[in-house]
């Protein structure tokens, strides 16, 4: 639980917005734990945009890679070397933040989880973001285009001046090159991965809400990549209102593909006056906007269109047999 929260308080990331300008992320999500629990001490995995590329775990300090491979597939022995020196910074930095945070809150006992994304993209970004215990913590942005490091630490062991231009240079001398290096290298190797574009599939459902007499209306996209979406409730050609509806998260389907849904409510008064409902959706993968369609017609006129719909497929089954003899099959 503690780590969804942590997540969520680190969600907004460059990751995030660079897919919407059309630029790529390389980021790593660390975790460490302190405490006894079931999970590695130290984990992280290595992100290309949204596609776990590689993980790392202190149990086998090696990087499992995914994509990153040579023509005999076998990982690039320099991207293992800088890879190890890069997690292992993380780690022992991770380590050292874990244990004077702990003394810091007196969170002496009991499990403590630090965690950080660090990072860039090709807009020329370096991140780093921590989190302790679900608390955003320490943060620094770096441009390379601008020159500029902007760092936000909310705890003790801020940079003074001299470690901030050390540090900075360190940053677009050694992390920055190797960072988007490295994701030029993934990005062409998993082209396939993060350049698809996935239709989503979408449908407008009604479900009787017997206690009131009304109904809930919900639109389901699915099936969809890259993750952004835009999907619209309508009555009447018009946009619900927002307060009115509810659900709207992107929920990724475990398959490098995404769900949304968004829900409304409709009372029985509202349903009698059989308005028109309309869920339409634009995506990268749509050439224009997808619109689905549904009209209350409670009563007897929903029988006369389910008939409808199952004469349709009869229709079109009958069809097909036909066309399959034609072709002497
Ligand atoms: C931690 O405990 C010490 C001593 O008991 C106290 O002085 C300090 O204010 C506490 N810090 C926090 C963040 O609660
Ligand atoms: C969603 O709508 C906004 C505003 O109209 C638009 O800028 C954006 O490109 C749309 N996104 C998608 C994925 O269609």
């Amino acid at each position: 639980m503690i780590i969804v929260h942590i997540i969520l308080c680190l969600s907004y990331t460059i990751g995030c917005e660079a897919s919407d300008s059309g630029s790529h992320s390389l980021l790593i999500f660390a975790t460490y734990i302190k405490g006894k629990t079931p999970f590695e001490q130290f984990s992280a995995v290595l992100m290309l945009d949204d596609i776990q590329v590689g993980y790392f775990s202190s149990k086998e300090p090696e990087l499992v890679l995914r994509g990153m491979m040579n023509a005999e597939n076998t990982p690039d022995p320099t991207d293992e070397k800088n890879a190890i020196t890069v997690f292992t910074a993380i780690h022992e930095h991770m380590r050292i933040q874990a244990h004077n945070l702990m003394h810091n809150f007196n969170h002496t006992d009991g499990i403590q989880i630090h965690q950080e994304i660090s990072g860039c993209d090709t807009l020329g970004s370096v991140i780093h973001k921590e989190a302790f215990n679900a608390e955003c913590g320490d943060e620094f942005l770096f441009n390379i285009q601008q020159n500029t490091l902007h760092t936000d630490f909310k705890w003790p062991g801020a940079w003074d001046a001299v470690l901030l231009k050390h540090n900075k240079w360190l940053i677009a001398s050694f992390y920055q090159p190797l960072c988007v290096s490295v994701l030029k290298k993934y990005m062409s190797n998993n082209s396939k991965r993060i350049m698809k574009k996935m239709k989503p599939r979408v449908r407008l459902l009604q479900n009787a809400l017997t206690h009131s007499g009304g109904a809930q209306l919900t639109c389901l996209a699915t099936g969809f990549y890259p993750r952004h979406i835009n999907l619209t409730l309508l009555r009447d050609g018009q946009p619900v209102a927002d307060h009115l509806i509810t659900g709207g998260e992107v929920l990724p389907n475990g398959d490098e593909t995404y769900q949304m849904r968004k829900r409304m409510v409709i009372s029985a008064e509202e349903l009698r006056e059989k308005h028109h409902y309309t869920c339409t959706v634009t995506h990268l993968s749509l050439d224009n906007k997808l619109d689905i369609d549904l009209t209350f017609a409670p009563g007897p006129a929903a029988t006369v269109s389910t008939v409808v719909v199952v004469a349709g497929i009869l229709f079109l089954a009958g069809f097909i047999m036909m066309k399959k003899r034609h072709a002497g099959v």
